[in-house]
């Protein structure tokens, strides 16, 4: 029954041709030189499809007293090395916290991994091209610590809350971790023409994310228009427009970046974005 739920799931997954990984052809000018960049190390072989869950199971991990019965259940679902661990290989976990032209986010939260149930813990991993930009969001529910480990440095900020609405800038080099506080306004950007990737922690098994644009362009336009004193470039736009061209996350950064690393902006129009799900 196990083995039969696995290779159901794998046979979805090759069915509905997971986008990733996305290599990007940068021409370094550094370098005077065009290849292939990859996001991350091509770790293929080493990776395995996440299991999934039924409503029926997920149910019966929340409908757990204990934290006994909850890891009692989940154990009985099959081999612990399937259910216990998570598989962060953004080539086999096709970038359920984002995918864009900057690069990707894999995101392990208690829907996807409900093992994580109670522990008021969640784990994320992001992976930025050159000149990546995990662009202005907060998370709802969450404080964030962001550790670089390959690549950078990488740049990054957050704005907290009227009051107090100068930016905390930080640069942080390979292994060093910065923090986006609950609700902060907050972005890292690779302002390099090689990949980084950071691992991030997230105090919520449930943390959320909001995109600032995403989510503020959502809204009707005479009141968006409003809000931003009637500006010149909005006439004639609808919010429906500017929010299918606004790049998803992860998207590409600084014009300077773009400049330097010889790669050139493609914007995007998607009418396959879907405003429920950001992707
Ligand atoms: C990644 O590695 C796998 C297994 O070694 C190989 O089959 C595949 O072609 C590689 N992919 C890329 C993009 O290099
Ligand atoms: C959920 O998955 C379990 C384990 O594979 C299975 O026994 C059960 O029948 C499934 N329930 C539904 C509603 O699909
Ligand atoms: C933060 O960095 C921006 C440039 O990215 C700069 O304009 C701003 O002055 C900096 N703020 C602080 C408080 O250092
Ligand atoms: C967007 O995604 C949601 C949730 O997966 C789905 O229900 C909806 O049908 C999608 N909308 C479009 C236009 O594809």
């Amino acid at each position: 029954m196990f083995l039969k739920f696995i290779a159901l799931s794998l046979a979805v997954s090759v069915a509905v041709a997971v986008p990733n990984p996305i290599p990007q052809t940068v021409s370094l000018l550094e370098r005077q030189s065009t290849e292939t960049i990859y996001w991350y190390p091509n770790t293929s072989s080493l990776t395995r499809q996440n299991p999934t869950y039924n409503k029926t199971q997920l149910d019966e991990i929340k409908l757990a007293y204990t934290s006994n019965d909850r890891l009692s259940f989940i154990r009985s679902y099959g081999n612990t090395d399937d259910y216990f661990k998570y598989d962060f290989s953004p080539t086999l976990s096709s970038g359920n916290a984002g995918s864009g032209q900057g690069g990707q986010g894999i995101l392990a939260q208690v829907g996807n991994f409900p093992v994580l149930m109670g522990t008021g813990l969640s784990l994320a991993m992001g992976f930025l091209g050159p000149c990546g930009l995990d662009s202005m969001h907060i998370h709802n529910r969450a404080t964030e610590l962001v550790l670089l480990i390959a690549g950078g440095p990488l740049q990054t900020s957050f704005v907290m809350e009227d009051g107090l609405t100068e930016p905390f800038n930080a640069t942080i080099g390979l292994y060093q971790a910065v923090i986006r506080p609950m609700g902060s306004i907050h972005w890292e950007f690779n302002d390099n023409c090689h990949p980084a990737t950071f691992v991030a922690a997230l105090s919520n098994e449930d943390p959320g994310v909001s995109r600032t644009a995403q989510n503020f362009f959502v809204n009707p336009v005479d009141l968006v228009e409003g809000a931003m004193g009637y500006p010149g470039f909005l006439d004639g736009q609808t919010t429906d427009g500017i929010y299918r061209h606004l790049p998803r996350a992860f998207a590409l950064g600084a014009k300077a970046c773009l400049q330097r690393c010889g790669i050139t902006y493609v914007p995007t129009d998607d009418p396959n974005y879907n405003t429920t799900t950001g992707q």
